[in-house]
């Protein structure tokens, strides 16, 4: 495989939060990358502006340890560094108030183009983007970036939308979901959409059910706070599985350009049916010893909420009526292994008899890690003496079917920050699938407030309680198991 670098345009991006979390660990380390790829113009400025007293050289100082921490060390060249480190600026600003705006304005150019990268908390988008505008740093042409989370319900998100489309037109905003910046996450449209394969039998009358499955191993300690708030439901469901619900369940737009695709992601949401409570299991990790367990994370021995969810889904429409989605993700499982698992029917009459026994084909889409595909398919077993059968897996990982260069493939966030200064928004959520896909989550939240409901405790390293595997039992269905 020959790896491609398309040039983009010039820019002058800037990161609000500059000295923050996500900055350090994501944001800059994907700009260096893509700088060593050879995509970042020689002349693109990365503007850091926070409120912490330092300049220039200080900044650049804090950006070679971050790098140095959050870059592959095989990636970690000193020459590169320095050169990326000089195209880093830094304006210290107050979002609030008036101090560093002039500078910010001095300091941007004419004619190239123009992104702010909002990587601070929602109650400061209203005064950054008011400020943007007043200071005449924002023009029609820039682009705001804005990360998760967007909102905690839908009368907030609302309201972040609200404020934003006060200065900013919907083309120039650009919330960052980053599942729709991973390789494989994009691949599940590739393979539906660039094969005559798939697509005649992704139906309801092939396809018996469907699992999304996102496990970590990470527990929420150091970020209890945010998460204790938030749990699964928020953090991972209402954004990140949604997301890859739609691109399973999606009809096939048109083109792939911005406005076709997530116009069929809003129609997959816009479809889901009320969940029943009994299809839900919620739970939380709570392991032997007091440091294992997540009312230690979180520092709060009363809180319900989850680090684990399981549902059963339906996705009311001509092709999906009668097949279930199941969706899962939580803290503390077994592994990390995040896979989508096409489920098919039984073939409609079996000529082997009922001593051939029962035989699915089933394909797995693998997300992270061991990226790839498996389709399992059903032969006879080698041997003498009549016809019986086996599964067998046509395995693809992607690293091998690629070659070394696969090791070029752009993270996450270096795709989807090349993707704004290129101006292209098909990877990123536009306000009404948001807002719709709050409009779902809701109900189901405010059902667990109002009648009081307990998560189920689990064992970390486990798979979730096991009345998640109940939810499939029910209909004689299993789980993929997650493996160690
Ligand atoms: C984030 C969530 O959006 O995604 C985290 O807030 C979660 O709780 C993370 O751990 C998972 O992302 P990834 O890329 O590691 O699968």
């Amino acid at each position: 495989m020959v790896s491609r670098v398309i040039p983009v345009d010039t820019f002058d991006l800037v990161i609000f939060g500059g000295t923050g979390d996500l900055a350090h660990r994501k944001i800059l380390p994907g700009l260096y990358r893509r700088f060593v790829a050879g995509q970042m113009p020689e002349d693109a400025r990365v503007i850091g502006a926070a409120r912490a007293e330092l300049d220039d050289s200080k900044y650049r100082e804090e950006v070679r340890g971050a790098l140095r921490e959050y870059v592959d060390a095989q990636r970690f060249n000193e020459d590169h560094v320095a050169a990326f480190l000089s195209q880093l600026h830094y304006v210290q600003i107050d979002a609030q108030g008036e101090t560093g705006w002039k500078d910010l304005h001095a300091l941007m150019r004419d004619g190239v183009v123009k992104a702010f990268y909002f990587s601070v908390a929602p109650s400061l988008f209203g005064d950054l983007a008011e400020r943007l505008h007043s200071h005449s740093i924002a023009d029609s042409a820039s682009r705001i970036v804005v990360e998760k989370p967007f909102g905690r319900d839908l009368a907030s998100a609302r309201a972040l939308n609200q404020t934003l489309a006060e200065h900013f037109d919907e083309t120039q905003i650009y919330r960052i979901d980053h599942y729709l910046g991973k390789e494989t996450v994009q691949n599940l449209m590739a393979v539906r959409f660039g094969n005559v394969l798939f697509e005649p039998l992704w139906n309801a009358q092939y396809v018996d059910h469907i699992q999304i499955t996102v496990a970590e191993t990470v527990g929420v300690a150091g970020r209890g706070s945010y998460y204790d708030k938030s749990g699964a439901m928020r953090d991972m469901v209402q954004n990140h599985l949604m997301q890859l619900l739609c691109l399973i369940a999606m009809e096939p737009p048109s083109r792939f350009d911005p406005d076709a695709v997530r116009d069929e992601k809003l129609k997959v949401i816009r479809a889901l049916e009320p969940v029943d409570p009994t299809d839900i299991v919620r739970g939380q990790y709570e392991g032997k010893g007091k440091s294992d367990s997540y009312h230690e994370d979180v520092e709060d021995d009363e809180s319900r909420t989850e680090s684990f969810i399981a549902m059963k889904l339906h996705v009311s429409n001509w092709r999906w009526a009668g097949t279930p989605f199941y969706i899962r993700t939580g803290k503390r499982l077994k592994a990390r292994q995040s896979e989508i698992a096409v489920v098919f029917k039984d073939a409609p009459h079996s000529i082997f008899g009922a001593s051939a026994g029962r035989h699915r084909n089933i394909l797995t889409i693998r997300l992270q890690p061991n990226e790839g595909m498996t389709l399992g398919v059903t032969i006879k077993e080698p041997g003498p003496g009549g016809m019986r059968l086996i599964d067998v897996p046509l395995d693809m990982t992607f690293a091998d079917a690629l070659g070394p260069d696969n090791d070029a493939v752009p993270e996450a966030y270096e795709r989807l920050v090349m993707d704004v200064v290129r101006g292209n928004q098909t990877l990123f959520m536009r306000g009404d699938e948001v807002e719709a896909a709050w409009a779902w989550t809701d109900p189901i939240i405010e059902g667990w407030q109002g009648n009081d409901d307990r998560p189920l405790p689990y064992e970390p390293g486990t798979s979730g309680p096991e009345e998640s595997a109940m939810l499939l039992h029910r209909a004689n269905r299993r789980w993929r198991e997650i493996r160690e």
